[in-house]
This record gives structure tokens, C-alpha cells and sequence, in this order.
């Protein structure tokens, strides 16, 4: 998957927040600590930093939701962390975002944290984020 694809997929995703841009990912992905993870019509971008590791983003086509590729993406970047060396993995995700709660409570993510107004959607509607993490 090309970053003009990620970028695409992004922008077709349904995403509150602004969309990152062509020239976003492809910095991301030239970027040492990223690591990345695709399956048809969705992907998975991942930072580690030691014993931390952080997804920045898992997104699917609306089309092809609930098929289990987002759980498979996950599963794949906790499993390539631990073995790089990490024990913990965080995220950051919208408290209005139910779907991606539903997702992270699935695979047993907890919430570890809040930040007030972190995000500013498109819409300039206001979230909190939730701080979530899972030993890994
Ligand atoms: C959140 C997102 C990545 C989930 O992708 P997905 O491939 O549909 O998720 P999966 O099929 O792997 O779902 C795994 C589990 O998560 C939970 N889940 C996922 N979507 C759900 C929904 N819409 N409603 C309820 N539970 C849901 C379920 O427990 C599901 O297991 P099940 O289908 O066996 O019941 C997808 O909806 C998406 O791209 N959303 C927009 C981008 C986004 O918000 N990304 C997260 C940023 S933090």
C-alpha cells in the first residue's frame, strides 16, 4: 500500500478528524520507529520507543468493517513490539468514537488516562481522548 493509498483510505474512512495527507504518511513511513501493517482495504501505523509501543492509527474500508481486520492488524503489530522489545502498547483514541472503543475493549485495552479537548474534529465539535494501554 502506497502512501497515496493510506491517505485515500484515510480520507474515505469517515474520519472526524482531518485526514493525514499523502506527503503525512510518506514521512511517517520513512520514519525509524514506524511501523506499519496492511491487509486489503485497511492498515495499521505503530510507533515503538523502548518498551513502549503506540498504534497512531488502524483504519478499514466502511465496506469491509467487522471481517476481523482490524483485530488481525493489531494482533500483528503487539506480537512484531513485543518481539522489538516492548511490554506495554498505548493509544489515544476519541471517547465519541464508539467503534474504536468497542474494538479496544475487545482485545482488553484499559483506560490508563484522559485528555480534555484533545481533539478538534472537521466539524469544530470538540472530544476528549481516552488514554488506553494493554501489557503485552
Ligand atoms: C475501528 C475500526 C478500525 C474497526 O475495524 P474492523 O476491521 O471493522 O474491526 P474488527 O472487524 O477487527 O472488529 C474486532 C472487534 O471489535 C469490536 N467492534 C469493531 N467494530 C465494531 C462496531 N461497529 N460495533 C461494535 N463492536 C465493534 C467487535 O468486538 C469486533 O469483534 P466481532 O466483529 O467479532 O464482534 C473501523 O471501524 C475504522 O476504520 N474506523 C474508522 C477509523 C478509526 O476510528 N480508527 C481508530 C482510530 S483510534
Amino acid at each position: 500500500m502506497t502512501p497515496f493509498e493510506m491517505a485515500k483510505l484515510h480520507l474515505l474512512s469517515g474520519s472526524l478528524t482531518r485526514p493525514w495527507s499523502e506527503s503525512e504518511y510518506k514521512i511517517l513511513l520513512s520514519t525509524d520507529t514506524i511501523r506499519f501493517f496492511y491487509v486489503e482495504n485497511g492498515f495499521l501505523v505503530g510507533r515503538l520507543i523502548g518498551p513502549d509501543a503506540e498504534i497512531l492509527n488502524v483504519i478499514v474500508h466502511p465496506k469491509y468493517r467487522r471481517l476481523g481486520k482490524a483485530r488481525y492488524l493489531i494482533d500483528k503489530f503487539e506480537k512484531e513490539a513485543k518481539e522489538e522489545g516492548s511490554s506495554k502498547c498505548f493509544l489515544e483514541v476519541a471517547e465519541s468514537n464508539s467503534r474504536a472503543n468497542k474494538l479496544y475493549q475487545s482485545l482488553n485495552y484499559l483506560s490508563v488516562g484522559k485528555r480534555k479537548n484533545y481533539y478538534e474534529f472537521v466539524d469544530g465539535r470538540k472530544d476528549n481522548a481516552s488514554i488506553l494501554a494493554k501489557e503485552i
